[in-house]
């Protein structure tokens, strides 16, 4: 027995839970009301129903905290310190499609539109995520069945066959691949699996590079409240949270394993939260989901030398 029951569907999904928000004021950064209005065409006296309405959409499909708290607007690509760097490895260089872009963990793809909206052309970006209905209603979120071209895939990054089938095709394709609150949801063994997929995905060329930002704690280690991991059935879920030293740790094991090593330059930069701070980069206050001493927020970059 745990001292962490598993809930029932029924509490998964109230809206009683600490992680719905009832009230969006102060939780939708100007940057991605900017990216309703400007990219989705939606009227500026609209934005704050249409993100109530399509919230409780993607909340009754599957409600991460992420999804309750309006995290799912935040834009963190643009903070990141390769961001310029980025859009210049994405600048299309014709003749021939690419260089091309994966979001995993992409959940509404919402940095994906970001990049689109800055230039880079959505034929060259990919995402994926486990929950498929967030792919479809991201297009319903965005207002852009008709415009965005981008390829979206669901997909379980643990599938044993998700070369043979979600990602065929995708050996050596990606020029960057990003991971936005994404690794921080698995245990350190699960963080090396995800990552050897992350190194199948990339070019295998000089430049190509994972980038992403990720709940961390100084030290590095499990850390967090005793939860419940939707995607596994139940149980309790252990997530490994970062610091620089044990992040390019992580990424010394996964060269180890795939054979790369001394092929890579990796770049992080962890900063502990300040007091009533959330577990966001400074943007939204509100509820902190990781509780205890040094947890604060990691930015890294690894790229192929
Ligand atoms: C905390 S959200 C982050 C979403 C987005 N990257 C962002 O920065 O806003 C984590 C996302 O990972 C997805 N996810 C969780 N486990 C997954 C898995 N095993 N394979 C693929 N996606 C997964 C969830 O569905 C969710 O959309």
């Amino acid at each position: 027995m745990t001292d962490s029951p598993v809930p029932s569907r029924l509490e998964k999904f109230s809206k009683e839970n600490p992680w719905y928000y009832k009230d969006l004021t102060g939780h939708l950064a100007p940057i991605s009301r900017k990216l309703l209005e400007e990219y989705s065409h939606i009227p500026p006296e609209d934005v704050d129903s249409h993100v109530y309405k399509l919230r409780d959409i993607l909340w009754s499909q599957a409600p991460y905290p992420c999804i309750g708290e309006f995290k799912f607007l935040t834009l963190n690509l643009p903070k990141h310190p390769k961001y310029k760097h980025l859009l210049s490895l994405l600048r299309p260089s014709p003749p021939g499609p690419g260089p091309f872009m994966l979001d995993l963990g992409c959940c509404i793809a919402q940095e994906l539109r970001s990049l689109a909206h800055a230039g880079i052309p959505s034929t060259n970006l990919f995402g994926s995520d486990v929950v498929s209905s967030y792919l479809t209603t991201s297009c319903e979120l965005f207002n852009d069945a008709s415009t965005f071209q981008a390829t979206l895939v669901p997909a379980n990054i643990f599938s044993p066959t998700l070369f043979e089938d979600s990602f065929k095709g995708w050996e050596n394709k990606f020029t960057v691949v990003h991971a936005g609150l994404f690794l921080h949801l698995f245990n350190h063994e699960q963080q090396i699996a995800v990552c050897e997929r992350v190194v199948k995905l990339m070019k295998a060329e000089k430049g190509s590079m994972f980038l992403g930002e990720m709940v961390g704690c100084r030290g590095g280690g499990y850390r967090g409240p005793k939860q419940t991991d939707f995607w596994a059935k139940g149980g309790e879920r252990k997530q490994f949270l970062h610091d620089e030293e044990s992040f390019a740790k992580l990424w010394g094991d996964v060269a180890e394993v795939t054979g790369t090593k001394g092929q890579w330059k990796v770049e992080s930069t962890f900063r502990e939260r300040a007091p009533g701070e959330g577990d966001a980069d400074g943007e939204s206050k509100g509820r902190a989901f990781f509780t205890g001493e040094g947890i604060g927020w990691i930015k890294f970059s690894v790229e192929r030398i």
